[in-house]
């Protein structure tokens, strides 16, 4: 297994890559459609941990594929990413102020442009999966990997995800309730992030990906999970987003649910679950490794 300086280095490197990415893609602001355009850089540039593009950098690369084949995918989650941050921040949904150690996208600009931010950004994911030439696979693949991105985000992934949250606040849910919104809401994108850095690779067979699909669903359970313990016991300087917004908001959680030993305990418990599912792989999935222990022990 790499050291931990040398996990910490891949981290930097596949950080700093995805944000030189970012920058070329994002429409530089101009003429009447400047103002959309800045609040769609404000959103996604300058913070964030970058998980999604960190994953699916990891699974390509535990394939055996260059970076620079894996650009699109990584750009195009952690834009859809960004969106949904935005619209979950609105007052209609969580109304926050806060967002990666700055004023929420609808307080920095205004509610109207946040909305549109949003919609711009999530269009200009699957902008970037249609055309950058730099992937490396046949136009049956990329149609694969846009469908895949699409169910994510949609209905039956993420914005599901965010519904199920928001009729559920003040109700406790069951377990597989529980389970069955953070899997859509936070799980979903998580997952693609990973099966869309293997589905680069035009060879990956049918037992590859599902070892990774089960990685995946571990670890973006196991995220959500971690999410709702940090947002009980953190700082808001440390998280850069507003300390106990989910108890304010009464919203179901697994500290709700289990107590926090209990939620970091099944968070631990996905972590070992997520380490099995890749006893097939030797050292070039070491990253995923790491990542799924970074994502039940960091600290934001
Ligand atoms: C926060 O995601 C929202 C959830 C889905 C839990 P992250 O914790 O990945 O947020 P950033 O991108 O680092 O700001
Ligand atoms: C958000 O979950 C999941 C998304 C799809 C954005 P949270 O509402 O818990 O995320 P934070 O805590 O505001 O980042
Ligand atoms: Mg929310
Ligand atoms: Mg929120
Ligand atoms: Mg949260």
């Amino acid at each position: 297994m790499q050291d931990n300086s040398s996990f910490k280095n891949t981290l930097k490197l596949y950080c700093e890559r995805v944000d030189k990415a970012l920058d070329n893609w994002l429409p530089r602001p101009s003429g009447p459609e400047a103002h959309l355009q800045e609040a769609m850089r404000y959103a996604v540039i300058g913070g964030g941990k970058r998980v999604r593009p960190v994953l699916v950098y990891a699974a390509g690369q535990a394939l055996g594929l260059p970076l620079e084949q894996l650009d699109a995918c990584a750009c195009a989650v952690e834009i859809i990413h960004a969106y949904s941050l935005v619209h979950d921040d609105l007052p209609a949904m969580d109304d926050d102020d806060l967002r990666r150690g700055r004023a929420t996208c609808h307080r920095a600009f205004d509610e109207a442009t946040a909305i549109l931010a949003g919609d711009a950004l999530q269009a200009l994911a699957f902008e970037i999966l249609a055309k950058d030439p730099a992937m490396n696979c046949s136009a049956d693949n990329r149609l694969q990997m846009i469908s895949l991105l699409a169910e994510a985000s949609g209905s039956i992934g993420m914005a599901g995800g965010q519904a199920i949250d928001l009729d559920s606040v003040g109700k406790t849910l069951t377990l597989e309730q529980l389970e069955n919104m953070h899997c859509l809401k936070t799980g979903a994108l998580i997952k693609a992030s990973v099966l869309l850095g293997a589905m680069c690779s035009p060879e990956v067979s049918a037992a590859t990906l599902e070892r990774l699909a089960t990685y995946a669903h571990c670890v973006g359970l196991a995220f959500q999970i971690h999410d709702d313990v940090l947002d009980v016991t953190a700082d808001t300087a440390t998280l850069g987003k507003p300390q106990g917004s989910d108890v304010e908001q009464n919203k179901p959680t697994y500290p709700a649910l289990l107590g926090l030993e209990g939620a970091r305990e099944h968070a631990w418990q996905l972590h070992q679950q997520a380490l099995q599912s890749l006893d097939i792989f030797d050292a070039p999935a070491d990253t995923l490794r790491q990542l799924s222990a970074y994502i039940v022990e960091r600290e934001h």
